[in-house]
């Protein structure tokens, strides 16, 4: 996946003088259940290698943060040797270690902080603690190359729903977000009382794949009239949720069986219309033309199909990453580091403390 070389920058930042290759940049990703470590050099992505526990949780229903921190703590070292190894480069190479600062779960965002602490007073190297969620957007400049000087980014996750204009690529502004759940995790408590596994995300998606997304009309949040005026630009799934709850139970009440694809693929597509929707009337608002979509949830297909369909109605340039970059990963903080790095922005102090609630616009401890 990691393309060509490319060291000068668009117009905004310092580009690397012909024959200086840029900064290599070891990220490193705890932010939940994810150990991710990636290495990038300048938008060139050498390697992303990721431990995951998700399957120590599966049996709770849910991320457990101190079986992730624990996690975390087993699979550090073996997973950066692996992404040295893979890179073929040593740790006397690396020039700068970029980490997540947060937001995420507190214990496992403190174990990634105290190894990147680690290595960084070990190496002599300067440590950024950078902004997880600014990440998953950011991780497109290693597949489609430099964002313009504006974007539009959508960033939807198991943890967030976010609406962001970033400029620049680490100036955020942030438009909007979820009121209550995220959208991963809406699926993820449909998916529950669907029974279905999880998490019900993915599971959701193939079953939706089959269905009839016109077979029930499900509620679209905060887009009445009346919602314009404060909530044009905020997400909220809850009532959805509970609109689905309310449909499958009295059908089970009534002894009917329930089409589980019609529910999924009606409830995707709440989801999906809720979502493209208010963000390319953003975008037509912000006089924004490219969109980047990112985040484990942009791994959906209803969402990435509406994305594609109305984006192209609209003229926008749709971006989004393939979908192991979606999910939380090192490759996305490196990116991130090595784009904060590339601006000359001042390091994060040897303490730096995480923050699991960080603001989205802080991209940088
Ligand atoms: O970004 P991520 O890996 O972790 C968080 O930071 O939350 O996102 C995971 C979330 C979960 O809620 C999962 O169910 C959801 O993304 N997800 C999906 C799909 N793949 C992952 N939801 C719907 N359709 C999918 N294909
Ligand atoms: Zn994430």
């Amino acid at each position: 996946m990691p393309r060509g070389s490319r060291e000068a920058c668009h117009t905004g930042c310092a580009a690397y003088p012909e024959g200086v290759s840029a900064p290599l940049v070891l990220g490193i990703e705890t932010s939940c259940d994810e150990t991710g470590v990636g290495l990038v050099r300048g938008y060139d992505l050498l390697v992303d290698a990721v431990a995951s526990s998700v399957d120590e949780h599966a049996r709770f229903g849910g991320i457990i943060p101190e079986i992730a921190a624990r996690a975390h703590l087993e699979a550090m070292v073996p997973t950066i040797e692996r992404a040295l190894a893979t890179a073929q480069v040593t740790l006397d190479e690396v020039d700068a270690i970029a980490v997540t600062a947060g937001p995420g779960l507190v214990g496992p965002l403190t174990t990634g902080a105290a190894a990147a602490k680690a290595l960084a007073l070990g190496l002599g190297k300067p440590l950024y603690g950078v902004n997880h969620v600014i990440g998953h957007a950011v991780v497109d400049e290693l597949v489609d190359g430099p964002f313009p000087e504006r974007v539009m980014a959508l960033v939807v996750s198991g943890g967030h729903s976010s609406l962001l204009l970033v400029d620049d690529t680490v100036h955020v502004t942030e438009l909007g977000s979820t009121l209550d759940d995220a959208a991963g995790e809406a699926f993820d408590k449909v998916g529950r009382l669907l029974g279905l596994p999880y998490p019900g995300g993915p599971h959701i998606d193939r079953l939706a794949r089959e269905g009839d997304p016109a077979a029930i009309r499900f509620p679209r949040g905060l887009t009445a009239p009346k919602d314009q005026a404060r909530h044009a630009t905020d997400f909220s799934f809850s009532g959805l949720k509970t609109a689905v709850a309310r449909w499958v139970e009295s059908r089970r009440d009534a002894g009917e069986e329930i089409p589980l694809e019609d529910v999924a693929a009606s409830f995707a597509a709440a989801v999906a219309d809720v979502l493209t929707a208010k963000t390319i009337a953003a975008c037509r608002r912000e006089g924004v033309s490219t969109l980047v979509v990112g985040g484990g949830f942009s791994a959906n297909s209803q969402l990435r199909d509406m994305a594609a369909e109305r984006c192209a109605q609209a003229g926008i340039e749709l971006r989004i990453p393939p979908i192991r970059y979606c999910t939380d990963n090192g490759a996305m903080i490196a990116a991130l580091g090595s784009a904060v790095v590339r601006r000359g922005m001042p390091a994060s102090p040897l303490d730096l403390p995480v923050d699991s609630t960080m603001p989205l616009t802080q991209v940088l401890v």
